[in-house]
């Protein structure tokens, strides 16, 4: 069967970004069903509508890697109850300039830990209505926010706790379905047209 390619957001600019590593964790837990790839924002400029008019190459860059990808993962950490700026700021690029929204009917998916009691949960409901309510995207129902303990994620970089692997497989799952069936409906409109 064919692997819907999914691009990779995470929301932490970090070097040792814990969302990061479940991020990777991740693409080791799917990579039988999906094609993941990393995407890069944290060298976007501070959004500026003055920049629409002649877009800076790294934002030409990230908008391509959204266009080429069937759906987006996004792993996200909370900063005070709400998403990181540089998530927002990549965001906002996608959405920009008026009429080339890269987000428009994307499959997404949303997940994000914390050390935190609350596990990103608040920076995953606001990211859900940005995606959502103001961008169009499809965001995949359900919620995932995984509490970050030490062993979590072992030395070769896998989900070492086996409910959180067996909920991450289910929860990779749903959203390969789901990019797999927006995919296909969008095909046989094109194919319609
Ligand atoms: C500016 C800032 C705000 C934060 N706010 C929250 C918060 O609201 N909720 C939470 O659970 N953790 C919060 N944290 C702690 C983060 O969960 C923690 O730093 C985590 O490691 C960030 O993810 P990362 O390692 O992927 O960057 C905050 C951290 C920073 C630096």
């Amino acid at each position: 069967m064919r692997k819907y390619k999914v691009a990779v957001i995470v929301g932490s600019n970090r070097r040792d970004s814990i969302n990061r590593k479940l991020a990777e964790a991740l693409i080791r837990l799917g990579g039988d069903r999906l094609s993941f790839s990393l995407v890069r924002i944290d060298d976007l400029p501070l959004y500026n509508q003055d920049l629409e008019a002649d877009l800076p190459g790294s934002v030409r860059r990230f908008k391509a890697d959204i266009a080429a990808a069937d759906g987006v993962l996004f792993v996200t950490p909370e900063h005070n109850r709400s998403i990181p700026a540089v998530l927002k700021n990549a965001i906002d690029w996608g959405g920009r300039p008026y009429g080339q929204n890269s987000w428009a009917g994307k499959p997404v998916a949303i997940t994000g830990t914390s050390p935190g009691v609350i596990s990103s949960a608040l920076a995953q409901q606001h990211l859900r209505v940005i995606l959502g309510s103001s961008l169009g995207a499809q965001v995949m129902g359900g919620e995932a926010y995984i509490a970050f303990k030490p062993g979590l994620i072992d030395d070769a970089g896998a989900i070492a706790d086996d409910s959180t692997r067996a909920f991450l497989d289910a929860f990779l799952d749903q959203f390969a379905t789901l990019v797999r069936r927006l995919s296909v409906d969008a095909e046989l409109r094109e194919a319609a047209a």
